[in-house]
This record gives C-alpha cells, structure tokens and sequence, in this order.
C-alpha cells in the first residue's frame, strides 16, 4: 500500500519583545505532540513583527531566542522544518498576489487591526491593516491543513479560508483550505492583571504577564500580585463567570500541573488564595525553567542554530516555489525563462 501523504500543519509566533506564557500554553506547547501525526513548519514570523515599531539590534536578537525557545520547547528540526519567514521570500510575493482578492472591508473589521490602531495610533501603517493577509499568505502558501494557533488568531485563519476559497473559485483549485486547531484549555490565558483581557507580550504593565524566560522569583512576585476576586468567597478557589482571576490561575495550574481544573479545584478546596496562588507558581516554575536552561545552552552553540535554519529555509522553500509558480500561472504572469 503507498504511504498516506501526511496533512500538513503550519504556525508561527512573532518575535516581537518577550514570548509570553500564553503563546507557551495556547500555541507553541501544543505543536510539540503534532510533530508525531503531521507534516510540520514552524516559522518566526519576522515580517510581521515590523508592522510595529522595532529596535533592529533587538529583533534580530529576539527572532534567534526564538528559534532556540521553539527548539527548547520541543519542536525537533528532524522532525519540523523551523525556518524565518524571511528567508523564504514567496511569503512576501504571495501575499501581494493575495492582496489583488482581499477587500480593504475586510481588513477594515478585524478585531486586532482596530486594538493594535488604537494601541499604536502614531503608526497605523499599511503593514499593519495588511498583517492578516501575510498570515494568509504564510498558511496558503504550504497548502497548509491545520493551523494551531489560540483564539485570537481565529478571526485571521477564518480570513485565511476566505482568500483561499475566493482565489480558487476565480481561478480554479490551487489552495487547500485551512483549518484551525484550538486547544481546549489553553486557547486563551488572560492577562494577571485584567483577568478578562488576553495576556499580550504587548502589555505595558509588566506585572500582567509572565514572560517565557522569567526566573522563579519573578514568576512568584507576580503570580502573588495577581488580581484574583474580592466577593464573599474570598477564599474559594474555583472556577466561574464572577472569577475570572482565579479561573485563570486554575487554568494556568491544571495546564503545567498536568492535571483537570476539577482536580485542581478539588486540591485547592478550603485553601486560601496565597496556597493557592504558591502552588500556581510552583508549577509554572516546574514548566519554565528546563526550558530556560535548554534555550540558554542552545544560543551558545549559534552553528548549530544557522545549521537549523539553513535547512529549514531551504525544505521550505522548495515547498514555496512550487505553489508560487502555479499560483503566477493561474493569475497570468509569463513565466521567467532561466
Ligand atoms: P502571536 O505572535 O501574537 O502569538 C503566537 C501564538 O500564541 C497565541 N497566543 C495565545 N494563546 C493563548 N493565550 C494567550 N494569551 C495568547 N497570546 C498569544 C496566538 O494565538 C498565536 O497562536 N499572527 C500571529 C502569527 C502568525 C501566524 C501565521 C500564526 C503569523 N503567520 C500563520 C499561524 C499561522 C501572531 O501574531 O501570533
């Protein structure tokens, strides 16, 4: 019997300042199990990250940290291509090609164009209404099937099917359409602060978000700081509506404990909250360190890591070219004779 093609899988992070401990728990953490079922890339996704502000010393410097993050977390370059976005330059190509069959409308409505317009209201440039055709361009361009990405990403994937399923019918099948993949628990991990809003590695407020490479102490002051809930049942850690701080504190523990928010709830039953919340930065202690120290082995050995990438940007772009060339032919452009 001919081997069954592997689906394929493709996600990526930004390295723009600290990967947090949401994008742990809500992507990268979740790709590590895929590597075993799919056809996997991983990608920095560098040119997204330019559509705000950027040092450039320190972007190069995060895109490198997050190549060792990804590898320390798991992701085997035996197994996944790992590569940056940049250096397969179709992500870029196919994107204006994308461009011609997305409307200004569409973009005009996503939900983290008009918060990062907000946010960044001195740089609404061009690269950011377009980011989500980028995406779509990241994901199409490997005739991905799975995206695994948390929930804010979904509105973006969603666009992503819409360009694909508008390209193919205007111009017959080239694009697979993509589908998300949601974890069931970590999709979103809210802010320590604001238990009703994501934790966002753009957050001004340091103390709402725990960064991947926090040491102990750090993890524990802020973990303490968290805004858990004033009602009459100060004490009672569980799960609901009226607590959103402690819901998420349980659902962060049930996550690196490895155990059901039932179970958690049920440990933590006639416990107070400074148990409660010690016991939390135990575990997220527990998950961060060995991969700190993996990360930080890893960027001493800087060949190892251009080896990683050399390879994974070469796999990639074989897989790019291909789906350029039919997708130029489609629309009409003569091809170059070489
Ligand atoms: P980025 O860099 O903002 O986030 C990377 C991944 O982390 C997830 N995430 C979270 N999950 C749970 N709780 C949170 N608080 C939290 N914060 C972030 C995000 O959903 C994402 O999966 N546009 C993307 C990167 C991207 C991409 C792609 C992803 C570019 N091209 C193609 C998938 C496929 C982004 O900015 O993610």
């Amino acid at each position: 019997m001919a081997d069954e093609v592997k689906k394929r899988v493709f996600s990526g992070v930004q390295p723009t300042g600290k990967v947090t401990l949401g994008n742990y728990l809500g992507a990268i953490r979740n790709w590590t199990p895929l590597q075993e079922q799919y056809d996997c890339l991983f990608c920095v996704v560098d040119l997204h990250s330019l559509t705000v502000a950027q040092v450039p010393a320190e972007l190069r410097k995060n895109t490198l940290n997050l190549v060792a993050l990804y590898i320390a977390c798991g992701l085997d370059p035996d197994k996944s291509i790992l590569f940056i976005q940049s250096h397969v330059h179709e992500h870029a190509e196919l994107a204006w090609i994308l461009d011609t069959v997305t409307y200004v409308g569409e973009l005009n409505r996503m939900t983290q164009f008009k918060d990062k317009s907000r946010k960044h209201a001195d740089n609404i440039n061009m690269g950011l209404m377009n980011y989500p055709v980028l995406m779509a361009s990241d994901i199409l361009l490997y005739r991905t099937q799975y995206v695994p990405v948390g929930k804010d990403q979904v509105q973006h994937v969603e666009l992503a099917r819409d360009i694909a399923e508008r390209f193919n019918s205007r111009y017959s099948d080239t694009f697979v359409v993509p589908e998300c993949l949601l974890s069931r628990t970590g999709s979103s991990i809210k802010s320590l602060q604001e238990p009703t809003a994501k934790m966002s590695k753009s957050d001004p407020n340091d103390n709402a978000v725990i960064s991947i490479t926090d040491d102990a102490d750090t993890v524990r002051r802020k973990l303490r700081r968290a805004v858990t809930d004033s009602d009459t049942d100060a004490h009672c850690v569980r799960r609901s509506e009226d607590k959103p701080g402690v819901s998420n504190l349980l659902n962060i523990y049930s996550l690196c404990a490895d155990v059901s928010t039932d179970e958690a709830e049920r440990l933590f039953e006639g416990k107070g909250y400074g148990y409660f919340k010690d016991a939390v930065a135990d575990a997220v202690i527990s998950v961060l360190q060995p991969i700190q120290d993996r990360q930080r082995i890893l960027l001493e050995d800087k060949g190892y890591l251009e080896t990683v990438l050399k390879r994974g940007a070469e796999r990639a772009s074989h897989i790019a070219q291909n789906t350029l060339a039919k997708v130029y032919r489609k629309v009409g452009l003569v091809p170059q004779i070489r």
